[in-house]
């Protein structure tokens, strides 16, 4: 297999409900007026994303043989994604997110022991040919490869030459942001984290200075601040961007915009267009994800993106 891409990390099931007439309350039921089903996680948002904008991608996680698996491979196929080497657990239950989306935030309900349970010594090369580049998703989410990371990497490059790295954290759900993470932040490329998890990892109190910090480790740090766009550090230079749509009248949901957003980096970082071009690009693909409900989005955003970065 010749790949452009390869995914790292969580896929999962979402289900999202939104346009609600209030909020969960035990022994009461509360009425929604829309309900969507979608590939998540953002491991498998970032794959789709990356596929549907022409970069040959495959995925490497764990799902159930149930109804939600069968809809993933589906899904993801649809996308572009290769399939190939999901490992499909037979008797397990493919994960799923129930995401309550409310304006510009949301509450999760999430099962995910499948996709934590992914262990180094489950992950094999030995399909791959050629390999570009790797993403890691959810650093803190995969328990059982947090030890494994460095190895893996190191694995990768001794058996493709120029192969890079990239990793976004995205949150601790246990809220502790172990140090370890370092270990992983020397060995790679590009460091994608939003706002809060730049300041949690760093331990500083303002962006620049944990930006600073961490660009000490890696040569790309790249922080995501919303609807404000975002800042990075790159190769020892600055680059800010702000979103062109900040007050987005056609907002209907940021699941996934930072997925998108690392997957239109990412596009134009394999394509070498450059830093500047690259950034744009992750702008204006995270600035369209929230148009649509659902994190990977319709056929319809593609054709629109398609001519947006033209
Ligand atoms: N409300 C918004 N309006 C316009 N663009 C947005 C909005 N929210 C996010 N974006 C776009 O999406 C990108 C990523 O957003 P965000 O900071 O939410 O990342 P994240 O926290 O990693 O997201 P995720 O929830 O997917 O992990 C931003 O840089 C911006 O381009
Ligand atoms: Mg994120």
């Amino acid at each position: 297999m010749d790949l452009q891409c390869l995914v790292i990390g969580d896929l999962n099931t979402d289900i999202i409900v939104s346009n609600l007439n209030g909020y969960p309350e035990l022994g009461k039921e509360i009425l929604a007026r829309n309900f969507y089903v979608n590939v998540g996680g953002s491991g498998g948002i970032f794959a789709a994303v990356l596929s549907g904008l022409g970069v040959k991608t495959s995925i490497i996680s764990k799902i159930g043989s149930d109804f939600f698996g069968n809809f993933l491979i589906a899904e993801m196929k649809k996308y572009g994604v290769n399939t190939g080497n999901l490992i499909v657990e037979n008797g397990k239950e493919t994960g799923a997110t129930v995401s309550l989306s409310y304006g510009n935030d949301k509450s999760q309900i999430s099962k995910l022991d499948l996709i934590k349970s992914l262990k180094t010594d489950e992950i094999s090369f030995d399909n791959f040919t050629n390999l570009r580049h790797v993403h890691f998703s959810s650093y803190y989410m995969m328990d059982n490869l947090k030890k494994g990371y460095v190895d893996t990497v190191k694995k990768i490059k001794s058996k493709f030459s120029n192969v890079t790295f990239s990793l976004d954290t995205n949150n601790d759900p246990e809220d502790k942001w172990g140090q370890e993470v370092y270990n992983v932040i020397k060995n790679i490329d590009i460091l994608f984290l939003n706002k809060k998890e730049v300041l949690k990892i760093s331990g500083e109190n303002d962006i620049e200075a944990a930006i600073e910090k961490l660009s000490k480790f890696v040569d790309k740090v790249i922080v995501k601040m919303g609807r404000e766009g975002y800042l990075a550090k790159i190769n020892k230079k600055y680059y800010k961007g702000e979103c062109i749509n900040k007050l987005n009248k056609n907002f209907k949901d940021s699941t996934g915009a930072g997925d998108n957003f690392d997957a239109g980096f990412i596009y134009g970082y394999i394509n070498n267009f450059g830093i500047e071009k690259s950034l744009k690009i992750a702008n204006v693909v995270g600035e369209k994800s929230v148009e649509y409900f659902g994190g990977p989005g319709p056929e319809e955003k593609f054709h629109q993106l398609k001519e947006l970065i033209k």
